[in-house]
């Protein structure tokens, strides 16, 4: 039996009074802040909550709801609308408030509307124990306040959905969007929950603890489950509460009663308590299963709706919260102004950190080079005062001496010099628990976008004498942040550095793949170019032509390469801005002429274009050029090649065919029945369609497979990429696939360097070349312009070339062609060799294993000592660098290798 029974007698007659009135000083006037004035005379070493100021107002939004009874601070940042009410306070006001939050500025998580609790039903209030327990009870409020021992802990609860915000940046979740305030502390008081299961007498079967609100919502009453044991164990604290920081508990925070159990997501702490049912499985509660869980970052909203099986296992429900931190100071949009701080003037970084399930955070670390080297921060526990004081506190015991358990968030701060700041782009912070589990580097996407704890990272943007920071995001719908301004350029925040595009030293490590706009205008020209003048030199000998508005002369891409320039007479006299623009490999477009050989990446080639600039086409040319375009006759006659290098032509979808759940054949119908495509063996043409979702033209070069001399329709493998979490998704493939039969796409071509002949004959840039072997490396449906030399060499049994393919994917399905490859093998052995490797094959899997690298280059594609090898390239960007580098390494002339 509790000691302070007659205490709490008094104290239950102040609630037939106002909740709280008013003080002189602004301080609530119930009896235990008053008291807590006298505690903090004595004892001014605790953290006491901060002067708090109940409001008293029903605010007009919240005039038209059914939480019209609720008086709420105007603070807090609303994240649902108006109702149901779910907010943060600033993140800046609730780390002023300091340890302890005073309630008015505690978050709030409602599901639905707050219970009307009047004052003069508390002492009648029911908790009913229930379920797997040998003496079934009914409690009511007077009984669990004076029949149970009390104590008072400090205790953080953290919302599930703090960070969501940034999730949601990445991509949709289910859930909206919380800054990184989900979280607040309070002094807790009220019995355990052990005490009060204890007298119910829970059966050997019982294994957990359901919970049951009384809040009324769509799916039912809101509930959720603990397992019992831990509900058992003192060390995990798990309480019932009727007052927080010394006041009863505010309609918003579950009045009268609620659950606290510290250390777990705040979902577990059911509010307006009315049951404990003790079963022998997890609540069945629509929320337990719903809610508060972190499905496979590869399960998508769509596929969770569809497949109950992964809400229903328990696996994915989260209980302990994870190790998260993050930074408060500076804060969003703070301005430095370097110059007049002083080489060593320092700045104080700081911010929160907590853990889960108990656990201590034991370090946080800032970086402010991208996470190449840490900085150790120091760290203030607030908590550890308590364990000192074994005393009574807002009518509870304060008995934390022998418990070890970290319940509690913890601050961190750092001195940093100014100077470093202006150096760095970004300040990252890190924490780390006791269990040595640490923030990860990269976000763990989730359906239901819970527990986002990757580092927190504020990023530092300088101006010519000021440096102002930004932090990730805001909360709801508050426009801001980091992501939100990577995003908007086009940047990928899945792309490992945080979306922002690098700095030069990365772009070299990263073999230039970076984009960054580059101008490609001639600094100073101002020229004007009329149509007359422009027409005037369209030749094959002068190839003027036109990306966005501007006129570049392609003559000297014919210097040099007269023949390899093919591409660039077809652009002659055009408007080629969509696909300049359109195309990310520039080798695949008409300038590939520009390096001949090498392979010209898109930006490579955009900087050259300052050197060919003429000048600005008059508007009014412009006009004309397009409309010119527009009027020539796309249709040719039926025994006119399809294919016209200068005229995009009209292909009609006629039937998509699914070899696997990724992998269509598209076949699209030419002019007329009988008609020649025109595309000559190893070179490719290009697809343009307009996404019928964005309007955006896309326009990427394919090799159709079927074969070159096929009439009348052309087929085309696709794999189409659709989105993951981690992944964009392939615009193109995606588009393609949303095609219905009958939609058209346009079609140009034919382009490429490399026309296979037969008999080992090669057109190289035009150039007649005779090859004994071709060593074809490719991957994914990089394969496809490989088949087609393949195809050509193999099916002609006079044709003495010798070809190995060297296939790499990631799974066996992935193999595009695989029974045509594997025929071929098999047919022709002397002369065909296929060798394919799989980076994530099944146990089955017999053949190679691992990504083309130099040891499978150096067994299969050695250069040949008399120089009659090519070398046929196509796959994804990254494998292609691996493998230029790699055959340059064993000694292959760059002249050799043919990137497609
Ligand atoms: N209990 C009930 N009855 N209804 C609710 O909607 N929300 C839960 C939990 N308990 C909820 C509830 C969630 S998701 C959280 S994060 C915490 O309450 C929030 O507690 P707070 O609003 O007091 O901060």
């Amino acid at each position: 039996m509790a000691t302070e029974t007659l205490g709490y007698k008094e104290e239950m007659l102040e609630y037939s009074l106002p909740v709280s009135s008013e003080s002189d000083n602004g301080s609530t006037s119930q009896s235990d802040s008053d008291s807590a004035s006298t505690v903090s005379d004595l004892l001014p070493d605790i953290p006491l909550p901060p002067p708090s100021k109940a409001p008293t107002e029903i605010l007009s939004v919240d005039l038209d709801t059914p939480d019209n009874h609720v008086p709420r601070d105007p603070r807090l940042i609303r994240l649902t609308g108006v109702h149901p009410f779910n907010v943060e306070p600033p993140l800046t006001t609730l780390f002023k408030e300091g340890f302890l939050t005073s309630p008015e500025l505690f978050y709030v998580r409602n599901h639905g509307p707050v219970p009307r609790v009047r004052d003069e039903d508390i002492p009648t209030w029911e908790l009913s124990i229930e379920g797997l327990v040998e003496n079934p009870i009914t409690l009511d409020f007077r009984q669990i306040l004076q029949e149970f021992d009390q104590i008072t802990a400090p205790i953080t609860l953290v919302c599930a959905g703090n960070r969501r915000k940034e999730q949601n940046q990445v991509r949709k979740s289910k859930g909206f969007s919380w800054g990184a305030a989900g979280l607040s502390t309070a002094l807790f008081t009220g019995p355990m929950m052990r005490d009060i299961i204890k007298r119910a007498k829970p059966m050997r079967r019982a294994k957990y603890v359901c919970m049951e609100g009384a809040d009324k919502l769509p799916n039912g009453f809101y509930g959720t489950s603990v397992k019992l044991n831990w509900v058992m164990d003192p060390n995990r604290g798990i309480m019932l509460a009727h007052k927080m920081n010394g006041e009863d508990l505010r309609p918003d925070h579950g009045r009268p009663l609620r659950a606290v159990v510290p250390g777990q997501i705040g979902g577990r702490s059911v509010k307006w308590l009315t049951k404990l049912i003790l079963t022998d499985a997890p609540s069945d509660n629509w929320y337990h299963i719903y809610d508060n869980r972190v499905l496979p970052t590869m399960v998508s909203p769509e596929q969770s709706a569809k497949e109950p099986k992964w809400w229903y296992d328990d696996r994915y429900a989260i209980y302990d919260l994870n190790v998260n931190s993050a930074v408060v100071h500076p804060q969003h949009d703070e301005v430095l102004r370097p110059a007049k701080a002083g080489p060593t003037a320092t700045y104080t970084a700081q911010g929160y950190a907590y853990a889960g399930g108990g656990r201590r955070i034991n370090r946080v670390e800032i970086s402010l080079d991208k996470g190449k080297s840490w900085r150790l921060a120091n760290i203030e526990y607030p908590e550890d005062k308590y364990r000192e004081y074994e005393s009574n506190l807002f009518g509870g015991k304060v008995d934390m001496f022998w418990r070890e358990t970290c319940f509690c968030w913890c601050f961190w701060n750092l001195e940093i010099l100014i100077s470093d700041l202006t150096e760095s782009d970004a300040i990252l912070v890190r924490a780390m628990d006791e269990a040595l589990s640490i923030q990860p580097r990269d976000m763990y996407w989730s359906v239901l976008g819970m527990m986002n704890n990757p580092w927190f990272r504020v990023a530092v943007i300088k101006d010519s004498d000021t440096i102002r920071f930004e932090h990730p995001t805001q909360p709801a719908l508050m426009p801001g942040g980091w992501m939100e301004r990577v995003k908007k350029a086009g940047g990928d925040l899945t792309n490992g550095h945080w979306g922002e595009v690098m700095s030069n030293e990365e772009v070299e490590a990263n073999n230039g793949k970076a984009v960054e706009e580059i101008n490609m205008k001639k600094e100073g020209l101002d020229r004007k170019v009329d149509f007359a003048e422009f027409k005037a030199h369209v030749s094959p000998e002068e190839p003027w032509f036109v990306v966005n508005g501007e006129v570049y002369d392609g003559t000297k891409f014919l210097e040099g390469h007269p023949g390899g320039a093919q591409s660039i007479v077809s652009a002659a006299g055009m408007d080629v801005s969509e696909e300049f623009l359109a195309i990310r490999k520039f080798h695949f477009l008409y300038l590939d002429g520009i390096n001949t050989n090498k392979t010209t990446d898109s930006e490579t080639a955009k900087a050259m274009m300052p050197d060919y600039h003429i000048g600005t086409l008059e508007k009014a040319s412009l006009k004309v050029l397009h409309d010119e375009a527009q009027n020539q006759s796309s249709l040719g006659t039926p025994d006119e090649k399809y294919l016209q290098p200068k005229v995009w032509k009209k292909a009609e979808l006629s039937t998509k065919r699914s070899i696997s759940w990724d992998t269509r054949i598209f076949t699209f119908k030419l002019d007329y029945d009988l008609q020649p495509l025109g595309l000559p063996t190893g070179q490719h043409l290009m697809v343009k369609l307009k996404d019928s979702t964005t309007s955006e033209s896309i326009i990427r070069a394919y090799t159709p497979i079927s074969e070159t001399n096929q009439q009348g329709t052309l087929d085309l493998l696709i794999k189409v990429y659709t989105p993951t979490p981690t992944e964009k998704g392939g615009k193109m493939t995606m588009a393609l696939d949303k095609l219905a039969i009958g939609d058209n796409v346009e079609i140009k071509g034919p382009l490429g360097r490399l026309t296979y002949l037969g008999h080992g004959k090669v057109l190289l840039n035009d150039k007649q070349r005779d090859v004994k072997s071709f060593r074809m490396i490719c991957g994914g449906s990089g394969i496809t312009p490989i088949y087609q030399v393949l195809r050509a060499v193999v099916t002609n049994a006079q044709d003495p070339t010798h070809c190995v393919v060297l296939d790499g994917n990631r799974m066996e399905e992935d193999i595009l062609c695989r029974e045509e490859l594997d025929s071929y093998a098999a047919l022709n052995d002397e002369r065909c060799t296929i060798v394919h490797t799989l980076t994530k094959p099944s146990g089955d899997w017999k053949g190679l294993k691992g990504r083309i690298g130099e040891e499978l280059l150096k067994q299969y594609a050695p250069p040949s000592a008399d120089g009659d090898s090519l070398a046929l390239i196509c796959g994804p960007e990254g494998m292609e660098t691996a493998t230029k580098a790699g055959l340059l390494k064993m000694g292959w002339d760059e002249n050799d290798l043919v990137f497609f």
